[in-house]
């Protein structure tokens, strides 16, 4: 596989960052995750536009213009044949001469980048049906920047294993926020209902598009909180992710929603979603 680090295409494993970066040391990093359909990348612009955000947020100056990363990500998925799959992005504050908890002087800011592809076959066929676990979300209160400090949604998703789950959401103050690396949803009475946008939720690139499309097919949305119990007794639920598109769950703290089959709201969002994107 062919890499991408700081200007340079190299073979994976011949691609090298410092053990002073600060994204390794410091959780100093931010990153993206698009997919690739049919060899083309979806909804680039979503996704630069979000990290531009994130590095605006943690004061990081990025290193690289919208167009070359564009350019970086199409020569990625050209160079390792990638027909369905993903490219991760990460842009750190870079390495410092030693490790300080004070972020290095502007002038002496060179933040890493760095970009990979993974290949993931039959992504858009993939239709899997998830149980969920419920956990408390003690993530920090910044999760609308999309940093790579990912021990805790990492730990979660261990936990639904462990419970013979798949994956968990993450509940705060009685009410879900989101998955560990995916936006929560619930229908009811033909209704889609999703938590709304605010610091407390990464504000995902699917979640935007999915809900656009939604709202254009006129499906009724409607963006406020949701306990579990609530999620228990929908029609359906469902999770959204540039990953894993659109994706069912069936099964919440042991509790089986409906026929425990994938929903017809969540199925028509996802032929949509699909649709739309290729
Ligand atoms: N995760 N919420 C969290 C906490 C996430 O980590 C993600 C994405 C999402 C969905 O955002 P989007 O639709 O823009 O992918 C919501 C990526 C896929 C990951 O960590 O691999």
């Amino acid at each position: 596989r062919t890499v991408y680090v700081n200007g340079e295409y190299l073979p994976e494993t011949e691609a090298s960052v410092s053990i002073f970066d600060r994204g390794f040391l410091f959780a100093d990093a931010v990153y993206e995750v698009t997919s690739v359909l049919g060899g083309k990348l979806i909804d680039f612009d979503g996704h630069a536009v979000r990290l531009e955000r994130s590095l605006n947020e943690l004061g990081i100056e990025s290193p690289i213009s919208k167009e070359d990363l564009l350019e970086v990500h199409r020569n990625l998925v050209k160079e390792n044949g990638i027909d369905e799959g993903l490219v991760y992005l990460q842009i750190s504050r870079g390495a410092d001469s030693d490790r300080d908890f004070v972020f290095p002087d502007t002038d002496k800011v060179k933040p890493t980048v760095v970009l990979f592809t993974q290949n993931k076959p039959g992504l858009a066929e993939t239709v899997k049906p998830i149980k969920v676990i419920s956990v408390e979300d003690i993530r920090w209160g910044r999760r609308d920047i999309k940093t790579v400090q990912l021990l805790y949604p990492s730990m979660g998703k261990m936990m639904a294993k462990a419970a013979g789950a798949d994956d968990a959401w993450l509940v705060e103050d009685g009410f879900v926020t989101e998955g560990t690396s995916n936006n929560a949803y619930i229908v009811k009475g033909g209704k889609i209902i999703t938590r709304a946008l605010s610091n407390d939720i990464l504000h995902g690139i699917t979640r935007a598009a999915v809900l656009r499309f939604a709202r254009e097919a006129q499906m009724e949305v409607e963006e406020r909180n949701f306990t579990i119990e609530e999620a228990q007794e929908a029609d359906e639920a469902f999770f959204t992710s540039a990953s894993a598109f659109v994706m069912p769950v069936v099964e919440i703290d042991g509790v089986q929603l409906g026929d425990g089959q994938p929903g017809p709201v969540m199925t028509r969002l996802r032929e949509i979603y699909l649709e739309e994107s290729l």
